[in-house]
């Protein structure tokens, strides 16, 4: 992929740069601002370099019209205080207002476009209409920067089709997330442990059956959990279970199993008789009592994902072991958080909901190899399959 630096100089151009700052939103309060901070690295360099720095980001899903719940007005007073200096808004994402705050840029200054998804070309699955949006954003800069990790397995206008209409460079954000999500999937260093977790089995497909093949160590935690036990011939009382995986799930053991691929389930977990009971208990998974729901590992579990981890040289980890955004349901989180920053493996933080479970559970951020900003982005490179974010950047 181009750099940056092969852009060459900068001095005085109008570079757009697609950057990822899907937030969680308290109404306008960001209450993570990590994607924020991760697009800063990209966007001091152009501004040193004295480029015109025009982004381009979407915010939820609006309907591909404005709507001001979805208003990028609080990224941009986030982004003005962490780069300490003012960020311009355009009213619109490439209408009057974008072009006259463009024109109104002087070297080193920076604006924001408005939502890209209030155009709902955008995100149309038709290449001429997207096409018309991207001949329109291109026509707002001289080079294109693409560092929105996050939205790198879209094929929207922002990401994919600007790139062809411009001279263009992956971002740095862009750049180190490749590197460090590859390595993992073409190279990792062994034993290579992935850590699984999140709601739904059904979300992890994927990644599953292209992880068989290339970890040597698959450990399942989370929602997901329940139906693996079920597929073991457990009783998973009102756990969450998704009936209709059993069967893949059974095939995914089987195959596990020829391919000496270890997968590790919990031993014991997290009940109570309904979500945000505070009449919890730990229980062995052989004994889990039919009107009872498991919410998080177990202590047992964690301590076994612990040493499975810190036996480990390269560490995948996507997904929550429990329901971690309430206090009494993290615990199981924490263990496999704090074991991959004990551990001397390189451990990488994949999806949206990890890193932010590393950051609100307060965990440094230094203390892991890699977190990365994408969810679906990076579930997709581990996946092993092309994203058209990255692949129209490597031309
Ligand atoms: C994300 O939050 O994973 C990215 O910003 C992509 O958002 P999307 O799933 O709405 O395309």
């Amino acid at each position: 992929m181009k750099t940056i630096d092969d852009l060459g100089d900068l001095r005085g151009k109008r570079v757009l740069v697609r950057s990822d700052f899907n937030v969680p939103l308290d109404g306008t309060t960001i209450t993570d601002d990590g994607r924020i901070r991760a697009a800063l690295p990209t966007l001091k360099r152009l501004l040193d370099a004295g480029a015109k720095v025009i982004v381009t980001a979407h915010l939820g899903r609006p309907k591909g019209e404005p709507d001001a719940t979805y208003s990028l007005a609080p990224v941009a007073a986030r982004l003005g205080e962490l780069l300490g200096q003012d960020v311009a808004l355009a009213g619109d994402v490439v209408g009057d207002s974008a072009k006259a705050t463009v024109a109104a840029l002087e070297d080193g200054q920076i604006a924001l476009l408005e939502n890209i998804r209030f155009d709902a070309r955008e995100t149309s699955k038709d290449e001429a209409e997207r096409g018309a949006l991207a001949d329109e954003l291109a026509a707002l800069a001289d080079a294109f920067v693409s560092d929105g990790f996050g939205v790198v397995h879209r094929k929207q206008a922002s990401v994919y089709d600007v790139a062809l209409r411009l001279p263009h460079a992956a971002g740095t954000l862009v750049l180190t997330e490749v590197e460090a999500l590859r390595k993992a999937v073409e190279d990792p260093e062994r034993p290579y442990v992935v850590v699984l977790g999140g709601a739904k089995v059904s979300d992890k497909l994927g990644v599953i059956g292209n992880l068989i093949t290339k970890a040597d160590k698959l450990l399942i935690g989370g929602g997901m959990m329940f139906t693996f036990l079920k597929a073991q011939g457990y009783e998973v009382g009102s756990s969450l279970l998704e009936q209709d995986q059993v069967d893949t799930v059974k095939g995914y053991l089987a195959q596990a199993q020829e391919a000496g691929v270890e997968i590790v389930l919990p031993v014991d977990t997290l009940v109570a008789p309904e979500f945000g009971s505070d009449d919890f208990e730990t229980v062995a998974v052989d004994a889990i009592p039919a009107d009872k729901m498991g919410l998080d590992i177990g202590p047992k579990s964690g301590q076994l994902f612990r040493e499975a981890i810190l036996g480990a040289k390269t560490i995948a980890w996507n997904g929550p072991m429990g329901v971690f955004e309430r206090a009494a349901y993290a615990e199981g989180t924490k263990a496999v958080a704090q074991a991959l920053v004990d551990t001397e493996g390189f451990s990488i933080v994949g999806g949206g909901d990890s890193a932010a479970a590393v950051r609100l559970l307060g965990f440094d951020e230094a203390g892991f190899g890699h977190i990365s900003t994408g969810g679906g982005a990076s579930l997709e490179l581990l996946e092993g399959k092309t994203l058209p974010g990255i692949a129209v950047l490597e031309d």
